[in-house]
């Protein structure tokens, strides 16, 4: 039997699956932003996936602006390329957005112990120049310091939107379980689900990534303290792309199940949903 394509594909699922094609459209990124944040042409795409959704949420909750946050900045490429699809995001959605960027500001600190996986990090990687980072971001702001300090400072300030986004990206055990005190607030601080990208729930074969250390033991950890607030893996992400990228399973959602808009429908009631 011969297959002349895929009824269930459209023309540009056929054309991503020329091994050309995803590299050439990213080099001339034409197509609205949903387009492109639906097919991953974009760099950091998974800032774009979370950024979006959020707004998408808050939009569908009227939460007139949200926050989004980048944990662990180093040179800053990841925070800029947030700023930027947040402008962007913005403008689609109608939905203001706030960028946060944490950091030392002066490279990574001294690990604690083995769970902060000193056999593929350590003190002084990934530093930072101030001014150069600050004369390219325009509206991003950096908060310096460690985030054991910070974070809970932060939390202080008046006047925040709702934490719609976060990506963590601090390498270290010790720092994203200090950084989780974000997540410690009332539940006017977020959406009731916030979408996270963990960078570091994966690594080389000599890094031998598992649950014990690092992000994963930060993540098992939070939920084993809190009953009604757990990080989740967004499961079988696979099925809503139109491709497999592996940053797919690097997304997770933190749950704030007793928040008053959890139940809140969000999906148009109309909406087939496959069975
Ligand atoms: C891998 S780099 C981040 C890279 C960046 N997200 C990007 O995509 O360009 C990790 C960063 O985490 C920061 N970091 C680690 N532990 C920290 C802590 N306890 N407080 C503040 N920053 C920390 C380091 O300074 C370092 O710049």
């Amino acid at each position: 039997m011969v297959h002349i394509g895929n009824p269930g594909m459209n023309a540009l699922d056929q054309l991503m699956r020329l091994p050309f094609f995803p590299g050439l459209w990213s080099r001339f990124p034409i197509g609205s932003l949903e387009t492109r944040v639906k097919y991953g042409i974009m760099s950091y795409p998974y800032y774009a996936y979370g950024a979006y959704w959020a707004a998408v949420c808050a939009q569908r909750l009227r939460v007139p602006k949200i926050t989004v946050i980048e944990f662990g900045v180093a040179g800053g490429r990841g925070l800029v390329t947030l700023e930027r699809v947040s402008i962007e995001i913005e403008r689609v959605t109608g939905v203001q957005i706030d960028v946060v960027g944490f950091d030392t500001g002066e490279g990574m600190p001294a690990p604690v112990d083995y769970r902060d996986l000193p056999h593929i990090w350590n003190h002084g990687f990934y530093t930072m120049d101030q001014e150069k980072l600050r004369a390219r971001l325009t509206k991003a702001q950096l908060v310096l310091g460690d985030v054991a300090h910070t974070t809970t400072k932060w939390l202080t300030m008046e006047h925040r939107a709702p934490i719609g986004f976060i990506a963590f990206d601090l390498d270290y055990y010790s720092s994203t379980k200090a950084a989780f005190d974000i997540f410690s607030r009332g539940h006017e601080q977020y959406l009731p689900r916030v979408h996270c990208y963990f960078d570091d729930v994966w690594c080389t074969e000599l890094g031998c990534m598992n649950e014990h250390v690092g992000e994963l033991l930060a993540i098992r950890e939070f939920n084993a303290d809190n009953p009604a607030r757990k990080i989740a893996k967004i499961e079988q992400l696979r099925s809503n792309r139109p491709r497999w990228e592996y940053w797919q399973e690097q997304m997770y959602v933190f749950h704030d199940f007793m928040h008053p808009d959890y139940t809140t429908r969000v999906i148009p009631q109309n909406l087939q949903l496959p069975l």
